[in-house]
């Protein structure tokens, strides 16, 4: 979908994906990793900010990107008063330069987003907005959808196109929201560095 057509499901409130909070993978993962070293991390495609909010909350300096102008505006708005400091921009992940490279980049339901076509794509932005060494946390939408979005994956897949450049360090099947119960697959893995990525 282009980005008017992203902003007009925000405009006319057809946002299925919005579940007005977090992923219960990712506040499973911040609490059983009280001992990581606080960092930036960028969260592409963040919708209404509550994955941003769940990282400010556990101390991470934490930035939400997305291209739809009401995602931004509405993450604003739910940041304010909620007692976290998190930064919220209007960017293309696919297109755009990071503002700062980053430690850590989490991904949750963009990567099922984007049209697959554009799949090499992401992966080169993914190493253009994380630094050599950095950690790349994913939520991946396990379904076979080919008529999305959602677009399906399979671990098959994502193996091959991540682990060319990234170490994984684990993966496992989270716990997630009702409706995507068993659906989800976590993998958390190491960005290479530089001199040791394949071509
Ligand atoms: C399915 S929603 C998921 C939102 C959020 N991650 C969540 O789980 O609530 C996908 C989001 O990605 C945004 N998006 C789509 N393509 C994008 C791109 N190229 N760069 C940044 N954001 C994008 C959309 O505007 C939308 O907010």
């Amino acid at each position: 979908m282009s980005g008017n057509e992203w902003e007009n499901r925000y405009q006319t409130g057809d946002m299925p994906w919005e579940k007005g909070e977090p992923s219960p993978g990712l506040v499973d993962f911040l609490a059983a990793h009280p001992d990581l070293t606080r960092a930036n991390v960028a969260v592409p495609g963040c919708g209404t900010g509550h994955d941003v909010r769940a990282w400010a909350a556990a101390g991470f300096d934490a930035w939400g990107f997305d291209l739809a102008p009401s995602a931004i505006r509405l993450s604003n708005e739910k940041t304010q008063g909620a007692g976290v400091n998190a930064r919220f921009l209007q960017s293309n992940f696919l297109e755009d330069a990071p503002p700062a490279p980053f430690d850590w980049l989490f991904e949750h339901t963009l990567y099922c987003a984007i049209d697959p076509s554009l799949r090499e794509d992401y992966l080169q932005s993914l190493l253009r907005w994380l630094k050599p060494g950095g950690q790349f946390l994913a939520v991946n939408y396990m379904i076979h959808d080919k008529d999305g979005p959602p677009f399906g994956t399979t671990q098959q897949e994502l193996m091959e196109r991540f682990s060319p450049h990234f170490d994984l360090i684990r993966g496992w099947v989270p716990r997630s929201y009702s409706n995507r119960a068993g659906l989800e697959l976590m993998l958390w893995w190491r960005r290479k560095p530089a001199s040791s990525s394949s071509p």
